[in-house]
């Protein structure tokens, strides 16, 4: 009997995918067909598959060819697999010519033509449109989008906006994409979507205007300095039926979302402390340490630290107390808040001119997770036990710096694709601007405060 095998990952099933499996099928007496997990094709690139690996699968095995059906997840494997089931040939379509040639010394490598003018590719681009992304500030964190959008497929990058005429030139030059410094609204004519990465005090009237005009918005954090302006913003992308997401890149990524459910499954027991660092000593001439008004650690880490308190302990905290060493010109070098819950508490650490032990520890009454720094990758994490022998470890995917999956859900969301918001809801962001309001609050009366019951409270409504 004659063994063939071929790979592939068969999204939005088409005519190609037929014709190629007809043809593996004829090659020999019995076809494998490996299938690509979401995760081998994330490692290759392939960011945006639209079908779940059930639907690709179940697309396969009704083409009635495949005798049998196999995942490949890891690289490596088609090796594996060609002696494990004792297989004379491998086949994949002519565009992958030369790539395979390597396998000749396991088994034949043949390849088949491929079937023109048709890919997954081009039904997806067919099926939703490309989604025209425009970047609000072209400072340090722009060119990382332009770089890390590469990887998602169904989105371009059509130009740029920022007022600022000299740094608007050196990145229209750098990354060759247009850059409005006049109109924001003529620039807004241009795009569906824009991705807020300007400084912090201009975000919500960013957001504002273009949600007002219909496009969709990514902001960087904080997305306003008040609950009530994010309420705002929330409610009128509501009404506009446009996407509105906090850039808090952590909840996107997928190691974050596995070790919030690992902390809820039950391992740890019940959550009773939350401690998340973030850290970054910034340049003495920078605007994190120059602005005494829109700069300092808080608001620039403040709300990717709240974030795992607020997924594990809940938005129903008792009270709060934030402590601050301040710089000459009024910046938080350093902020340090402890937030008391019914059953629990939390501290997150913050600074610019402090440096801590950047990592996430969730303590339990029965173990605890420790993400070690930079935690907010969420590259790996252990749950450790009081047995000190016994550790769990896990290594979740992560691919480049981690900003391709915040891109990716934001054209999902806006190709309707993923309408969930479980990973940043609008309650949970609102509560973010909740706690940089008091901050703010504050920060203006320099005196620490105990939210609540005390002078915050009269200011968050
Ligand atoms: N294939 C083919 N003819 C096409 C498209 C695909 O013969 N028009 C073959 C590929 O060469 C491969 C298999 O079908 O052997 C599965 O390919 P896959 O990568 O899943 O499909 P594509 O349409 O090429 O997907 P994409 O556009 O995402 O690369």
């Amino acid at each position: 009997m004659k063994k063939v095998i071929t790979y592939g990952t068969f999204d939005l099933f088409h005519q190609g995918h037929y014709n190629l499996l007809k043809r593996a099928k004829e090659l020999g007496d019995y076809l494998i067909v490996g299938v690509t997990t979401e995760h081998f094709d994330e490692a290759r690139g392939k960011i945006n598959v639209v079908d779940s690996i059930i639907d690709r699968i179940e697309n396969v095995k009704k083409t009635g060819f495949a005798d049998m059906i196999i995942v490949e997840d890891h690289e490596g494997q088609k090796i594996e697999d060609i002696q494990k089931y004792g297989v004379d040939i491998f086949t994949v379509g002519s565009d992958w010519v030369g790539i395979f040639d390597y396998l000749n010394s396991f088994c034949k490598v043949v390849y088949l033509d491929r079937t023109p003018n048709i890919s997954s590719t081009i039904l997806r681009k067919n099926q939703f449109k490309i989604v025209r992304i425009g970047i609000v500030g072209t400072g340090r964190i722009a060119p990382r989008f332009v770089s890390e959008s590469k990887y998602v497929s169904g989105l371009i990058i059509e130009c740029a906006y920022n007022p600022v005429e000299d740094s608007a030139r050196r990145f229209e030059k750098r990354e060759k994409i247009k850059c409005y410094t006049e109109s924001y609204n003529d620039f807004l004519e241009c795009v569906d979507a824009v991705y807020i990465a300007s400084p912090n005090e201009t975000h919500y009237n960013y957001a504002k205007l273009a949600i007002d005009a219909g496009k969709h918005v990514l902001s960087e954090k904080p997305l306003s300095f008040t609950k009530r302006e994010s309420e705002e913003l929330y409610s009128e992308a509501k009404e506009k039926n446009v996407v509105l997401m906090e850039a808090v890149k952590a909840a996107y990524c997928p190691g974050f979302q596995q070790l919030i459910n690992v902390a809820k499954s039950g391992k740890i027991g019940g959550i009773v402390d939350v401690e998340a660092s973030f850290t970054r000593l910034a340049d003495s001439n920078s605007r994190e340490r120059k602005d005494g008004l829109y700069g300092g650690a808080f608001l620039e880490f403040g709300p990717s630290v709240l974030l795992p308190v607020i997924k594990l302990m809940g938005k129903d905290y008792g009270s709060v107390s934030f402590d601050s060493i301040y710089d000459d010109n009024g910046v938080d070098l350093y902020t340090k808040v402890n937030i008391r819950y019914p059953k629990g508490f939390a501290t997150v650490k913050t600074g610019v001119g402090v440096k801590t032990e950047g990592q996430l520890v969730v303590s339990g009454t029965k173990g605890y997770i420790i993400a070690q720094s930079p935690w907010w990758l969420m590259r790996q994490f252990d749950v450790r036990y009081e047995d000190p022998s016994k550790i769990e470890h896990f290594e979740p995917r992560f691919q480049g710096d981690g900003l391709r999956y915040e891109i990716s859900d934001f054209v999902s969301k806006i190709n309707g694709t993923d309408k969930k918001d479980y990973k940043l809801t609008a309650g949970e962001s609102v509560l973010m601007s909740e706690f940089v309001e008091m901050f703010m609050e504050k920060r203006k009366k320099g005196e620490d405060c105990e939210s609540r019951n005390s002078v915050c409270k009269r200011n968050i409504g």
